[in-house]
């Protein structure tokens, strides 16, 4: 089947047979890289890293470049004209038609979202922000793939930066997806954030469970930190049990460890960072010398820092190299897919899709805003193209996730826009736990930031609001 003029925003871009059928390429573009040359000849990737990067951006350009695609390249944002004031929805447009297709960097979150909104032809999103870095994932699992066949089953603990890492966001959901057991252990104020915590327990199928009592001072802790356990589980639940001892699921070791560096130019206060920073959590020989950990393999996205001492370097059950040298071939792959210059095979039967669930979204003008500050819904200076956009996850307490950076909100107000008629006596506004809200059919749905915006809007309380 052809996947050509996809975009990858979101690891759920892809399901679970596509990628597996994606890594069947990446082994063949391994194992003949010369035969691929002119796969993309005459193709032109737009390579637009607006942060820094080594491996994504050297790597997708090797890749096109082994594909016998060309190249061109933006990486400063100082150097292109988003820095007179260019809205990144012109600018993609304008990319998207020099090339063929485009990778994008951007420290905003849904930034990789909105240029594929509007380029006209495939976006690969190189790294939003905090949000995701979904071929950081591709490149991930298929070294997992590679080293143990499967990733259904295995326990994997990621490590240190739960907070800001989007390497983490993305790889989280696809080890959910694939079955494997997680263990999170964050660094110090660096927790997974709660919306992507939900997530994993609504839509995923998996139970957490959280570890918040661990003695840092005992030698018999494996793991000098908090940690949060999610197991693959049907029906599936979301537990939050706080008294889990993770120390005895540690025991039986984990079969791999992904390392993370502490996200310094993520942080908002000097007071966090100054905190993270000092108790940023080190892996090194001593940490794994236990015999549980004998066959972990030990992973990175790199760049490293301090995190992870050069002794592990020579260490057999160190893979960080290797993750960073499959991003050729992986990449390959997915540029040739998207480009329509190979196809892939995936048994539909077999195949596990996500997004079961098809949210309501709500997109009415309104003062209703993305509650991340680092969204591009509230950064982009010319806001006025980017409308604030969410799904509807559950109305039980009315939760409004943004379609652009995944940060969910709680407004308290909501109206029935079919029930007041155009006539002012019935322009009632309600509480949103309300019974009575509830009934409000989401097309029918406004939501108001504050009671101050209902009644600016001319709103009056009925009796469902609370006082
Ligand atoms: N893993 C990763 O994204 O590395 P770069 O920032 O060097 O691209």
């Amino acid at each position: 089947m052809s996947l050509a003029n996809r975009s990858l925003v979101t690891i759920d871009d892809l399901s679970n047979g596509e990628i597996e059928a994606l890594f069947s390429l990446a082994d063949e573009m391994a194992d003949s890289p010369n035969k691929q040359a002119v796969l993309c000849q005459g193709k032109i990737m737009a390579s637009l890293f607006f942060e820094p990067s080594t491996r994504t951006r050297l790597s997708f350009e090797t890749a096109m470049l082994r594909l016998g695609g060309q190249v061109i390249t933006a990486v400063d944002v100082g150097a292109t004209s988003l820095a007179k004031g260019e809205s990144i929805a012109d600018m993609a447009k304008v990319v998207g038609s020099y090339a063929d297709l485009i990778v994008v960097r951007h420290p905003w979150e849904g930034a990789a979202r909105v240029v594929a909104d509007y380029a006209g032809v495939p976006v690969i999103n190189a790294g939003d922000g905090s949000h995701e870095h979904p071929t950081q994932t591709l490149c991930d699992l298929y070294t997992i793939r590679k080293e143990r066949q499967t990733i259904k089953g295995l326990r994997i603990a990621l490590w240190g930066d739960l907070k800001h890492g989007r390497t983490v966001h993305s790889l989280i959901y696809a080890l959910a997806r694939f079955g494997a057991t997680i263990l999170f252990c964050s660094g110090s104020g660096l927790d997974m954030p709660e919306h992507v915590l939900r997530r994993l327990g609504t839509e995923y199928k998996g139970e957490l469970k959280s570890c918040k009592e661990l003695n840092y001072e005992t030698e018999k802790s494996l793991f000098p930190l908090d940690a949060i356990y999610l197991t693959p589980s049907s029906p599936h639940q979301l537990a939050m049990l706080p008294d889990i001892n993770v120390q005895v699921e540690l025991k039986a070791g984990v079969d791999a460890l992904y390392v993370t560096r502490l996200q310094k130019e993520r942080q908002t206060s000097t007071v966090e960072e100054g905190k993270s920073e000092k108790s940023y959590p080190v892996v090194d020989k001593k940490l794994l010398k236990g015999k549980v950990f004998e066959k972990t393999l030990v992973m990175h996205p790199l760049p490293r820092v301090d995190e992870l001492t050069h002794e592990m370097d020579a260490d057999p059950r160190s893979m960080y190299f290797k993750q960073a040298a499959y991003g050729v071939p992986v990449r390959m792959a997915l540029l040739a897919i998207l480009l329509g210059a190979k196809e892939v095979t995936v048994d539909r039967d077999k195949d596990s899709f996500i997004r079961e669930i098809d949210y309501p979204v709500y997109k009415r003008d309104s003062g209703v805003k993305c509650s991340n500050r680092n969204c591009v819904s509230n950064q982009e200076t010319e806001v006025r193209y980017i409308k604030p956009e969410f799904r509807i996850v559950s109305r039980q307490l009315l939760t409004l996730r943004c379609i652009y950076c995944d940060h969910e909100l709680y407004p308290h107000y909501v109206a029935s826009s079919e029930w007041h008629e155009g006539r002012l006596e019935n322009k009632r506004y309600h509480s949103a736990d309300s019974r009575f809200a509830r009934k409000i059919r989401p097309e029918n749905l406004i939501i108001f930031a504050s009671e101050n915006e209902a009644q600016a809007k001319r709103f009056k309380p009925s009796s469902y609001v609370k006082q």
